[in-house]
């Protein structure tokens, strides 16, 4: 099995501070990198994942390393700790990390929908179980103005009115309903117009339809909110991000709060690391002390 390979790993354990027997969570558990790294340190670690399958991957890993005796794995968005940590009578932990975004085998994978090269799948639901809205009902049935809202303000892309005439076209041809069928429309327009891009030209697009199916703003503003309430005076919150619309949310909420913090940080990969793994490239760790 290829595990994700986490990023910013030491910069991130160590701003979180780990004590043997302290408790953590750990709110996109992925395939556990980070919490292995604290679990291997005698804490204990509520993992969270909304990915049944990474969940269970993870859960396996953390398992096969004997590190399972303090680590609680937990299907659920992240946004339900609070509920979760009320249900459980814990009344504050000691740290709290978010690796934000997808796992790599969730963003290159089949049947997720994620991957420009998905022949198979448009969905993007990290848990098709709990969510109902689809990136294919969104590139299939919204309007010409509800796509170019979520291309334009989430994705920031600069062609998004000639492609979305162009998709309008193609799905009254016939439904979209495959990554590959998407990316190809999208490229088949930078090309026809000979445009280049130093990146592949659906990402933005690709992007901004993963952040509303999981509601990933709105859910990072809340866990950020909640941080305040139950992470305990000193302890430490990292969020790790991977691009601008998701940093700024971070960056805002730490100037916002500055009063409730006692200190607060930005990391960003070594040159090594980017050379080692170039995803890492445009990864920021943001960590904050609560007061
Ligand atoms: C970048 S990966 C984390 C990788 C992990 N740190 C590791 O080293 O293996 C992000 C994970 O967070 C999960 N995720 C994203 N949004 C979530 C949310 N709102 N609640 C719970 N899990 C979420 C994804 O399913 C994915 O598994």
């Amino acid at each position: 099995m290829n595990y994700h390979l986490p990023v910013l790993l030491k910069e991130t354990v160590d701003s979180l501070v780990v004590s043997p027997g302290n408790i953590y969570i750990d709110a996109t558990l992925g395939h556990g990198g980070h919490t292995i790294e604290i679990l291997k340190q005698n804490a204990i670690v509520y993992g969270f994942d909304q990915d049944p399958n990474n969940l269970e991957i993870a859960t396996q890993r953390i398992k096969s390393e004997n590190l399972d005796k303090n680590f609680y794995p937990v299907n659920s968005n992240f946004t339900n700790i609070k509920s979760f940590l009320v249900k459980q009578k814990i009344n504050k932990i000691d740290g709290l990390i978010a690796d934000l975004g997808l796992s790599q085998n969730q963003q290159t994978g089949q049947n997720m929908g994620f991957s420009f090269n998905d022949s198979s799948s448009l969905d993007m639901r990290l848990n098709p179980h709990k969510q109902t809205l689809t990136a294919e009902e969104i590139i299939n049935t919204y309007s010409f103005d509800q796509l170019y809202e979520i291309f334009t303000k989430i994705g920031q892309e600069l062609q998004s009115k000639p492609i979305i005439l162009k998709i309008i076209r193609e799905r009254q041809k016939s439904p979209i309903k495959t990554g590959s069928r998407l990316a190809q429309i999208i490229r088949d327009h930078y090309k026809d117009k000979h445009l280049h891009s130093k990146i592949d030209p659906s990402t933005k697009i690709f992007l901004s339809l993963r952040i509303v199916v999981n509601n990933e703003y709105s859910n990072l503003e809340k866990l950020l909110n909640q941080s305040l309430e139950f992470v305990k005076p000193n302890g430490n919150a990292c969020f790790i991000t991977f691009h601008s619309g998701e940093d700024r949310i971070v960056k805002q909420f730490i100037v916002k709060n500055k009063d409730k913090l006692l200190s607060y940080k930005a990391t960003k990969p070594s040159f090594v690391e980017t050379k080692n793994n170039p995803l890492s490239r445009s990864a920021i760790l943001r960590s904050y002390k609560i007061r």
